[in-house]
């Protein structure tokens, strides 16, 4: 039987691309996601994805929904929280209400989802957990700094939870990609793109696809000896 996996923000970019690579690599896929698109539609039309509608800012309603998921479902091993919003600005102009809906899907959110989904997997004695940051998170960038935070701290949130699962068969590890041409990063100005471009040694930047197949790595039995780790997939821009 095939194994489950939840991959949050299945919409579009990363989540998609992912949805997509981990169908391909034999898993079946819980696509989470506010609402449909024709492109998730068609991972759909091939029968090993399925489209769940949520919105992860409603925290309150995690537990019954993923209690009705894993009854509708079963038993859900790989999570995959991928689901975030950009916050572009300077803080000193960013309004109150922006900083905290950032906290809320960036963060908080995931934690609450993992917190629920985690209680699956430790019936079951084995999962995977994929937390994904962002090399932001240790290298700065100006106007993100409410992001690099939630970014942060989902590094700081996967080490500590990898030791609190681990001794139950469950692997909690981050992929931090760099920069992605995605809708995320479309209001990035062409010069810090250019500036971002010139640091990568391959002159080449990070596609979707490529973190896709590290996070799909960290589903598989090669990284059953990782967890509480980060995987950078940035084309080389922080070396
Ligand atoms: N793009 C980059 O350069 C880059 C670099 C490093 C890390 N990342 C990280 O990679 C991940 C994917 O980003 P992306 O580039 O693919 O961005 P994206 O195209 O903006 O996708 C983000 C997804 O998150 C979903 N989402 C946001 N708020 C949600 C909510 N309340 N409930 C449910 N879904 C919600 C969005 O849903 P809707 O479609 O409904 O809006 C969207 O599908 C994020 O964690 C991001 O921080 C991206």
């Amino acid at each position: 039987m095939k194994k489950l996996v939840m991959v949050t923000g299945a919409r579009r970019g990363l989540g998609l691309a992912i949805c997509q690579h981990l169908a391909a690599d034999g898993f079946k896929v819980l696509a989470v996601a506010r609402a449909n698109s024709p492109e998730l539609q068609a991972l759909c039309d091939g029968g090993d994805v399925v489209y769940e509608e949520f919105d992860l800012a409603h925290t309150d309603r995690m537990h019954a929904w993923v209690g009705g998921l894993t009854k509708k479902h079963g038993r859900i091993y790989g999570l995959i929280n991928n689901a975030a919003i950009g916050s572009d600005g300077v803080l000193a102009t960013m309004h109150e209400h922006d900083i905290a809906q950032s906290l809320l899907v960036n963060l908080q959110s995931p934690m609450v989802l993992t917190k629920y989904v985690s209680r699956s997997m430790l019936l079951g004695g084995a999962g995977r957990i994929v937390n994904i940051s962002s090399i932001i998170a240790s290298t700065g960038f100006s106007g993100l700094s409410v992001y690099a935070a939630t970014k942060a701290g989902l590094i700081g949130f996967t080490k500590s939870l990898s030791r609190e699962l681990g001794k139950a068969g469950i692997t909690v590890n981050c992929v931090a990609p760099g920069y992605m041409d995605t809708e995320m990063t479309k209001s990035i100005a062409p010069d810090k793109l250019l500036s971002i471009k010139r640091r990568s040694p391959s002159g080449k930047l990070a596609t979707v696809e490529s973190v896709a197949a590290s996070v799909s790595f960290l589903l598989g039995e090669g990284a059953a000896m990782m967890t509480g780790t980060t995987i950078t997939v940035d084309a080389g821009s922080t070396a």
